[in-house]
């Protein structure tokens, strides 16, 4: 073989041997971004906001909603229960919500954007039960008398006022917490958007 035969067989191996690299390099490249274009629609769902009427939930009623796998607990306040929330905050861990358990714009005495509506996860801040609603004031399981309606949590018995603030001496260390959320109009709420993202 004269030399130039041989310049041009290597320069040959040299060059398919680079393409079959530049190929495997680009499939390598490509999987993970096609993975990323293309969310399976259950990892979607999983984090996607969740948009709830509001419109029929009676006052003094509770309705669950699921979001994110959790449950969100939509309480529809009367006036009496409000009302009730300044008589209990001598008894509370954390009357101010000082903790960052809610968004700042729930960071209010009824930690709430419209007072009426308390939206809370439903999960004990102990171990992650699900506290019941215990509207009935002066339920004398829960304190007799002092008791203005609340959560209460029966796997350990941790107390919750009608805001989700935590009551002194249980388990649970902080208020439940309260998770983004803003109103579209007067009756559809989303949670998951805190109010000043447009959709
Ligand atoms: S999980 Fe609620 S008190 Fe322990």
């Amino acid at each position: 073989m004269t030399n130039d035969v041989v310049n041009k067989t290597r320069r040959r191996v040299l060059t398919a041997a680079t393409s079959v690299v530049g190929a495997v390099g680009a499939v390598g490249v490509a999987v993970p971004f096609v993975g990323s274009w293309n969310p399976s629609a259950k990892a979607r769902a999983a984090g996607a906001p969740v948009r709830q009427n509001i419109g029929k939930i009676e006052p003094g009623q509770m309705i669950t909603v699921e979001w994110r796998g959790r449950p969100v607990y939509i309480v529809r306040r009367t006036p009496e229960a409000i009302a009730g929330l300044a008589k209990v905050e001598g008894q509370l861990r954390d009357p101010n919500s000082e903790e960052p358990q809610q968004p700042p714009y729930a960071q209010n005495p009824t930690r709430s954007i419209r007072e009426e509506y308390l939206v809370l996860l439903g999960l004990c801040t102990h171990l992650g039960c699900a506290p019941a609603f215990r509207p009935d004031v002066g339920a004398q399981d829960l304190g007799g008398e002092s008791w203005q309606g609340g959560f209460f949590c029966a796997c350990h018995g941790s107390r919750f006022d009608m805001a989700g603030r935590v009551y002194r001496g249980v388990p649970a260390p902080t208020n439940l917490e309260v998770p983004p959320h803003r109103y579209e109009g007067d009756n559809v709420l989303v949670i998951g958007e805190d109010p000043e993202e447009v959709v």
